[in-house]
């Protein structure tokens, strides 16, 4: 989605606006453009496409000496993409220069009031009624005009704005789009990810909603809408910057698929007390006792997140006997869910910054659950506005296609149901051997990730096929949903998740030789029933990939390909079980010529509802 970059300081603008947008290109987008103040004078650029069509443009042009700038990347909502749309946007005398993430819903109203009173506009965005609500109100002092501006605005921002009428100076301002101010020495760096903070500055402030900073040379302020001054804290970011780089990998979704063995032991570190049987989860300290009483748990989630929200659902129920509903985020608050004091509601997500999931927390607020997180991105909306979570630890996800972060969430929720099983009746000896099964799950992904050259031909025998299923049951059922997504994510090919027990319901009428199954069949409670739904399948002909237990030779007559995976608990399976459909998924991918890490249409965080 969207990206935003702004610098202040003592250094040229340019090239830190663009290294800031290029680390921001994994959001997904389709145009680009920056501005920077040039002593009396404002320089902006756009081009449609990569930012390195902006770079081009840009080193022809002399932009090159200002040390005040903001720069955006675009990912279109009202109005293709395109030039005239790609941000920054401007007042009708091109000296306000704004650049926006989110959605401004009263647009249409301001822009009618905004043309009557004889402003001209250039684009089909929402964005540019900001510029020129800024000039409406404009008195000599860009914050405050800011702030008269965003009275009049309806719906969610991140904004960054410079004039040449109040110069040397950057303002920004955030409601429910993420806003982070990096703070240097003299310098200052703002951005909607801190992947465009990170090579500058690991010293930052979060903006919450409806709060103003202004930076200039004198140092940083912060306002509300009211202009009362706000003191904020400064916090530590704890990500490197090699973490947001590729590091030899060809691409961040493999080697953010190979860091699994570790971000999942990252997850796991120093919350595991294996004598006790326990899980010791800071995140959760305040709150433990309100744990101890809960009687119904809500997860809402998007995409990947929702598929680790679906594999909650079954080890919580099955471990604590705590009744779990697990709802699309962008569905919770349409069918008015029940909530009381005794309900727990769960975000997962990585970015911590869906719009969907947001909106989801904001009404289970409302009804007055207890809000908790599963969340990778420290210091992001979510982890802010929850009362109380997990983070992941899995480090930085840059690849849109969600990877080592599922196999986070996996883990996280087992940390989770330990914590809440043996508040109740889980006994020692169980909690000691999951912990103990759990411990070997980064060996046992190493071991699953020395086998690419077997997941490699797979790939290159099935990479012509334009259609797909993947089936399990039960722990499986949303393992064989997110193998499905990663697949149709990357590669563009129709792919669909199913329970294997559905199957016979109606998709089974789709198969034949030309439509082959991936089955997820390792030897658990419902091995045999799925193994009946892989004959049904090979009698009509389908062409089967199979995911089984190392040592398990049972399935070579019926699947045409095998791929082995070591034994683990049941309740651990989908930890290892994923990581051969993420690498099947990759190589088909890269092998159909995708661009795998910004697949078309996609958007890393997806900020809008
Ligand atoms: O940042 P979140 O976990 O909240 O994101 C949720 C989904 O948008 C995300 O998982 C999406 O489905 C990914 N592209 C999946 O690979």
């Amino acid at each position: 989605m969207c990206g935003i970059v702004g610098y202040f300081g003592k250094n040229k603008a340019l090239p830190i606006l663009l290294e800031g947008l290029e680390r921001l290109e994994y959001r997904g987008y389709d145009s680009a453009g920056i501005v920077v103040y040039c002593g009396e004078k404002m320089k902006s650029l756009k081009s449609v496409g990569r930012v390195s069509s902006l770079k081009e443009k840009v080193i022809k042009e002399d932009l090159i000496s200002g040390k005040v700038g903001i720069a955006h990347t675009r990912w279109a909502t009202h109005g293709k993409p395109s030039e005239k749309n790609a941000h920054p946007h401007c007042d009708c005398k091109r000296k306000i220069w704004v650049c926006h993430n989110g959605i401004i819903e009263n647009y249409k109203i301001l822009k009618k009031w905004l043309i009557e009173r004889g402003h001209k506009f250039r684009s089909e965005t929402d964005t540019e009624v900001i510029p020129h609500l800024i000039e409406e109100y404009f008195q000599g002092n860009l914050e405050n005009a800011l702030v008269k501006a965003l009275k009049k605005i309806e719906g969610t921002y991140a904004i960054v704005a410079i004039s040449e009428k109040d110069p040397n100076k950057i303002v920004a301002a955030k409601n429910s789009s993420p806003l982070i101010i990096g703070i240097g020495d003299k310098e200052f760096i703002v951005a909607s990810d801190a992947s465009a903070i990170l090579s500058y500055t690991k010293k930052v402030v979060y903006l919450n909603d409806k709060e103003v900073a202004v930076m200039n040379a004198d140092g940083i302020k912060f306002l509300d809408l009211f202009k009362k001054s706000l003191s904020k804290k400064t916090h530590i970011l704890n990500w490197d910057l090699s973490s947001a780089q590729k590091s030899g990998y060809p691409h961040f979704m493999l080697k953010e698929i190979f860091e699994q063995p570790e971000s999942i032991a990252n997850s796991l570190r120093g919350r595991l007390i294996n004598k006790e049987g326990i899980t010791k989860l800071g995140g959760l300290d305040n709150v433990r006792k309100k744990m101890a009483n809960i009687k119904r748990i809500l997860i809402s989630s998007c995409g990947t997140a929702f598929y680790a929200g679906l594999v909650g659902e079954y080890l919580i129920e099955e471990k604590t006997g705590i009744p779990v509903e697990v709802d699309l985020a962008s569905e919770f608050r349409y069918r008015k869910p029940i909530i009381d004091k005794h309900t727990a509601f769960l975000i997962v997500s990585q970015s911590g910054e869906t719009a969907d999931s947001l909106a989801a927390l904001k009404e289970a607020k409302e009804k007055g659950a207890l809000t908790l997180g599963i969340v990778n991105t420290v210091g992001s909306t979510i982890s802010r506005e929850t009362d109380a979570g997990i983070y992941n630890h899995a480090g930085p996800e840059i690849s849109v296609a969600s990877t080592k972060a599922f196999t986070s969430q996996l883990s996280i929720f087992i940390l989770l149901t330990l914590f809440l099983a043996r508040q109740r009746q889980m006994s020692l000896i169980e909690g000691k051997e999951i912990i103990n099964s759990l411990k070997k799950i980064p060996a046992k992904v190493k071991q699953i990730l020395k086998n690419i050259s077997q997941i490699k031909r797979i790939a290159k025998k099935y990479k012509k096929f334009n259609n797909f299923f993947f089936m399990g049951r039960k722990y499986n059922y949303p393992v064989a949903l997110e193998g499905a997504l990663k697949l149709k994510e990357i590669s563009y090919i129709h792919a669909e998740g199913y329970s294997a027990g559905e199957m016979k319901h109606g998709p089974i009428a789709l198969i034949d030789k030309n439509f082959p199954s991936v089955f997820i069949v390792t030897e658990n409670s419902v091995y045999e029933k799925v193994v009946s739904n892989m004959e049904e399948v090979k009698a009509r002909g389908g062409p089967i990939i199979a995911i089984t237990n190392i040592g398990n030779k049972k399935l070579d007559k019926i699947a045409d390909d095998v791929i082995y995976v070591p034994k683990t608990i049941e309740i651990l399976e989908p930890i290892l079980n994923v990581v051969p459909l993420q690498l099947l998924a990759y190589y088909i991918g890269v092998m159909r010529g995708r661009d795998v890490d910004k697949p078309r249409n996609l958007a890393k965080s997806v900020t809008v509802e």
